[in-house]
């Protein structure tokens, strides 16, 4: 059992550690300048701050900050409220041998001790940075809440993040992993993000290509642990908008909604979207969970119409470049996985892809049940799973 920890420990750790490639045509620019925009409501220009103390970081039990209600004890934490105590940040990690960054907790497993210095991200604000004829430019601070923002983005009018309704966590986590629901992933959204590069002590802005988004994945989620802070997403909201409504559950939801089309807005989306989101996916604030807890593999179309010859009903869908994604939830309930329960973690009842904790869990718990299941896929559908959230080093 132990053994299959550490493989599964592994995997994760080889996939942060692949090192980041930036593109020719991308851009990465050290600094923005706010200063000059009327609409500019409340997101600090660090220039224009003294810089303010942080404190002596202190220790404290992370269970009530991450969603799976890992019990963690952190050695060294500070909360980060201005962008001006970011240089005093870099210095502390060095110090104390790196850092770890804590946004909404949705998508990280903790280990049971951290010794690095955790940075919790509590930088708020929204400003409108620009109202083009084709998009409203949008600058959120990347300590605010995900699902507050679509919610406050839906009431000014400002459409299209609303497939992407009630995913947990905070806006600066979203680019992490390049979140992604009902036809919408937000690297289509992001015009560029402001991050701290807490080694080199330096705030640079990484439009849209340098961030290196893929499924679930980017720039951000492949360095190092604690190597960027994200300060705050510029983000490019289309003009005019257009619903994204082709996910057979969302086109189900509206449907019960008996919305005309042509009268459908943004708000019908985004609550068709939470309602959908409800029925299938635990709470946290009920059942520790970090939403999907394994990605949707891709396999070449040899492999898939082998697949497709062996297995009635093999949920997949073709990739532009040839390939096909298959729906992990359905290999595993395949399996016969949905809905068990082994001591504290379990595999929910109405979504496969979701782990769960009941109760007193530990990381290790967790990844012995993930390799378990990674392992009875691969024997049955000679499919590799990977996990999805970010698995936190201890050191
Ligand atoms: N399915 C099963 N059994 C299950 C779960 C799913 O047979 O237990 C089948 C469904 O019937 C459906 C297909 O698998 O035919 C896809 O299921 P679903 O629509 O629930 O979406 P998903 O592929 O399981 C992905 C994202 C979710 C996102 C939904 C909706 C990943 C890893 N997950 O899940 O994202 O909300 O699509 O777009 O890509 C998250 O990342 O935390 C997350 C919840």
């Amino acid at each position: 059992m132990q053994k299959d920890v550490t493989l599964v420990e592994r995997e994760a750790f080889v996939a942060v550690a692949v090192s980041f490639a930036l593109f020719s045509s991308s851009t990465i620019s050290e600094e923005r300048n706010y200063s000059n925009n009327p609409y500019r409501m409340s997101i600090p220009s660090h220039s224009s701050l003294s810089v303010t103390e942080l404190g002596v970081p202190a220790a404290q039990n992370l269970e009530a900050f991450n969603t799976l209600g890992l019990a963690c004890q952190a050695q060294r934490v500070v909360t980060l409220t201005q962008v001006a105590q970011l240089p005093q940040i870099s210095d502390l990690a060095a110090v104390a041998g790196g850092a770890w960054v804590l946004g909404g907790g949705s998508n990280v497993i903790l280990p049971a001790h951290l010794a690095a210095l955790v940075v919790h991200v509590q930088l708020k604000g929204v400003s409108l940075a620009e109202a083009r004829p084709d998009a409203w430019v949008v600058d959120v601070a990347g300590g605010e809440n995900w699902q507050e923002w679509v919610s406050r983005a839906v009431d000014c009018g400002w459409d299209g993040l609303e497939n992407l309704a009630l995913i947990p966590g905070t806006v600066g986590a979203a680019p992490v992993q390049n979140i992604g629901a009902y036809g919408v992933e937000i690297a289509s959204r992001i015009e560029s993000v402001q991050a701290w590069n807490v080694p080199q002590a330096k705030m640079m802005t990484l439009d849209a290509t340098a961030c290196g988004f893929r499924y679930r994945d980017s720039l951000f989620k492949r360095a190092a642990p604690g190597t960027w802070i994200i300060t705050s997403v510029r983000f490019v909201l289309p003009r005019p908008w257009t619903p994204v409504i082709d996910y057979p559950d969302l086109l189900k939801q509206l449907a019960l909604e008996k919305v005309p089309v042509a009268q459908l807005t943004a708000r019908h989306i985004f609550d068709a979207v939470c309602a959908v989101r409800l029925a299938k996916l635990p709470d946290p604030a009920v059942l520790g969970n970090a939403g999907s807890f394994f990605k949707n593999p891709i396999i070449g179309g040899a492999q898939h119409a082998l697949l497709r010859e062996q297995f009635d009903g093999l949920v997949s869908y073709p990739q532009p470049d040839g390939n096909f994604k298959l729906a992990a939830g359905w290999l595993i309930e395949q399996c016969g996985w949905k809905g068990r329960q082994v001591g504290p973690v379990g595999v929910h009842a109405r979504q496969a892809l979701v782990l769960v904790n009941y109760g007193g869990a530990s990381a290790v718990q967790l990844l012995a049940l993930a390799s378990e299941v990674v392992q009875s896929v691969q024997r049955r559908f000679g499919v590799a799973l990977e996990i999805e959230p970010v698995v936190v080093p201890a050191a």
